[in-house]
């Protein structure tokens, strides 16, 4: 297995994906490095199509070709080729880096979601404004929100609208239980998932995490915390589609975890708030009330803000179980 690859990949799994289910494999093949989704991951009733799935995969894709540029190696990539018998992202690394990634480089391991309550700092205008210039994708639009000005009021209504429809619904809650590493112990043999600490409480035991989640955990007490935590943040921002596609939506993935990477190096903290781009009906609403065009999608939703605090890092799983080698079975 060559070796630059493997680095390569390292820097790829880093990146973010929905309930941290890590739903990618990867191969190697001379110069060329493939991507496909591992739709054993998907999250059936979070995601029914999977389109977080490939938010995700856009996500690994730029932190590969950030890697690959810090390398002096620019990737070209296709989307989806035809040619290929499976469906994937196919990568090939050619000389010649575009651009100096260094900042966005070294923000790759130090990137995380962070759940707490933030300072209430603001961000100031020229570094909002870079966030914003820092999307890479035409295909994607982000719109900022900031809290304190009354256009982010009606947001934060649909959060909690989405809050509490997901809390509601019984799937809904065993899925993500299914995805929490309640105990050190899941965490440690599974290295995916949702980390205890990554949510804000200590590790405890699997059946009591299961009790607190299904039994004391109420729709209206997330909804007010998750609200809380809005208000503690600076901003938000969210992310359209121009079309409800697997290109665009991989290409969401690349926009965000560009933003996400530039907000780290500017010491800007960001966790999802995603509730209303989730449920369907409320996604519509959201889009009714931004005026989008038909086909336009708000597809993600962050804060943005100030926090001295930082969880340790999630776990990823260890790049031999993603990376799939000649002989080995793909399902
Ligand atoms: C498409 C997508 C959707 C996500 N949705 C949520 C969400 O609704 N709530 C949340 O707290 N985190 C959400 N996340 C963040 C993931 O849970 C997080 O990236 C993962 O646990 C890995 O942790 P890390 O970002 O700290 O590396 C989402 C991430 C992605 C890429």
């Amino acid at each position: 297995m060559n070796h630059l690859a493997r680095e390569l990949i390292s820097f790829a799994v880093r990146a973010p994906s929905g309930h941290n289910t890590q739903p990618w494999q990867f191969s190697v093949d001379r110069d060329i490095i493939r991507i496909y989704p591992d739709l054993s991951r998907h999250l059936s009733v979070v995601d029914p199509d999977n389109h977080a799935l490939f938010i995700s995969l856009g996500c690994a894709l730029e932190n590969l070709s950030i890697a690959a540029a810090h390398q002096g190696l620019s990737a070209r990539t296709d989307y989806f080729p035809p040619d290929e018998p499976k469906e994937c992202l196919r990568v090939r690394l050619c000389e010649g880096a575009q651009e100096n990634v260094e900042a966005l480089f070294r923000a790759i391991p130090a990137r995380q979601s962070n759940r707490g309550i933030y300072d209430g700092r603001a961000i100031n205008e020229s570094d909002l404004e870079r966030l914003l210039e820092a999307n890479p994708c035409e295909s994607v639009m982000v719109r900022s929100f900031r809290v304190g000005h009354p256009d982010i009021e009606p947001i934060i209504g649909f959060v909690r609208e989405g809050n509490i429809a997901q809390f509601n619904e019984p799937a809904f809650v065993r899925e993500l239980v299914s995805w929490i590493r309640f105990s050190r112990r899941e965490a440690s043999e599974q290295r995916d998932g949702l980390t205890a600490q990554a949510l804000g409480f200590p590790a405890i035991p699997r059946w009591l995490g299961y009790w607190i989640m299904t039994k004391r955990v109420k729709p209206e007490s997330e909804a007010a915390r998750q609200e809380k935590a809005i208000r503690s943040a600076s901003a938000l921002l969210l992310f359209i589609v121009r079309d409800h596609d697997k290109r665009h939506w991989v290409d969401l993935g690349r926009s965000f975890e560009r933003v996400a990477l530039v907000a780290t190096s500017l010491g800007i903290a960001h966790a999802h708030v995603n509730m209303p781009c989730e449920v369907e009906p409320i996604r519509g609403r959201l889009a009714a009330h931004l005026a989008l065009n038909s086909g336009e999608q708000p597809l993600l939703l962050i804060r943005l803000g100030y926090t001295r605090k930082r969880p340790p890092p999630s776990p990823r799983r260890p790049i031999d179980q993603v990376i799939m080698t000649p002989g080995r079975a793909w399902d």
